[in-house]
């Protein structure tokens, strides 16, 4: 597909990170239009392997032409990558040198105005990663109860107008259902008063990716995912996560730390009886964030947040 267009956030950054080998073993559980993948596989050569992710039928394509060049290489996976651990036994990988996830949606997924990720056209409101199978946004918005759409949008959107917009959606469901991503934009609108608006950010921003999240249970997605990568890594092994809002970034955070974490015995215990070693460390504390230049070139990179661990 030629027309897929996606730009890698911080890309030096996570080659830096995982600093590929020849003959290692590598996932990228996202593969979007296959940009980190190609990199990973690029420092690699002549042997490193890739084996990647994505739940998208479309960027699964245009990673499988994108990446042919690197031959057999490289194997791919129309799956979430939450499914990791049992995609990796069933070819019988059982440790990897490296991974990266980085998270969310595709530029290409969101101008795709048919997907309905976007509030900026009219379209049928679906915003499945997968479209072979779940539910569409259209089924949340139109059969939850009320209670769960405050809980999703308020929880997953961090809306403060969550409970207006959830009592206006299912109004307004009651003569017709909601079907298209412009009807909802209306219905938000009408829920948050116009004095109230942001300056800079769409009224129906928080909502979509609150629904977003929810449809692709994205973040329930991370924390399995994330687990099933940690278990995989060899020593020495780095893992490399992208994240785009402080849900997700979050998960991340505590999911290191915690492996990082050793001996967690009171502090007045004068030894330690947990027996806890820490099986991981923390390469970065804070998060690696873009520069001026690369904000610049790809606006999308503002909010990423890459953070990087290491199996010991
Ligand atoms: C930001 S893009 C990745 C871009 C890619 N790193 C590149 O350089 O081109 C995110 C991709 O991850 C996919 N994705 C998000 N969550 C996923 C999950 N749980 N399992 C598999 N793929 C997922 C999306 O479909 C999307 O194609």
């Amino acid at each position: 597909m030629e027309d897929f267009h996606h730009i890698s956030v911080l890309p030096d950054e996570v080659l830096q990170a995982l600093s590929p080998k020849s003959g290692g073993v590598y996932v990228d559980g996202t593969l979007g239009g296959a940009g980190h993948a190609g990199l990973i596989l690029t420092a690699s050569a002549p042997d490193g392997q890739l084996i990647g992710f994505d739940r998208d039928e479309e960027a699964i394509a245009v990673a499988r032409e994108r990446l042919s060049v690197f031959g057999g290489r490289v194997r791919i996976f129309h799956r979430n990558f939450a499914g990791i651990a049992q995609a990796l036994a069933e070819i019988g990988v059982d440790g990897i040198d490296g991974f990266v996830l980085d998270l969310g949606v595709s530029s290409h997924q969101l101008d795709r105005d048919e997907r309905g990720f976007s509030f900026m056209h009219d379209a049928p409101l679906d915003m499945r990663m997968d479209r072979s199978s779940g539910q569409s946004a259209a089924d949340l918005v139109n059969t939850l109860p009320e209670a769960e759409l405050y809980r999703i949008i308020s929880e997953y959107g961090e809306e403060r107008w969550a409970k207006r917009v959830a009592s206006f959606i299912v109004k307004a469901r009651d003569g017709r259902p909601i079907e298209t991503t412009l009807e909802l934009v209306d219905v938000i609108k009408g829920a948050i008063p116009k004095a109230k608006w942001e300056e800079r950010l769409h009224p129906a921003t928080r909502t979509f990716q609150a629904l977003r999240i929810a449809v692709n249970e994205e973040l329930k997605s991370l924390e399995e995912g994330l687990e099933g990568l940690l278990s995989l890594l060899k020593p020495g092994g780095r893992g490399a996560v992208i994240s785009f809002h402080s849900l997700e970034d979050r998960i991340v955070k505590e999911g290191f730390r915690a492996a990082a974490a050793g001996c967690t015995c009171p502090k007045e215990l004068p030894i330690c009886i947990c027996g806890r070693v820490p099986r991981f460390k923390l390469v970065t504390r804070k998060p690696i964030t873009a520069g001026e230049a690369e904000v610049a070139a790809n606006p999308r990179s503002r909010s990423a947040k890459l953070r990087v661990v290491e199996k010991i």
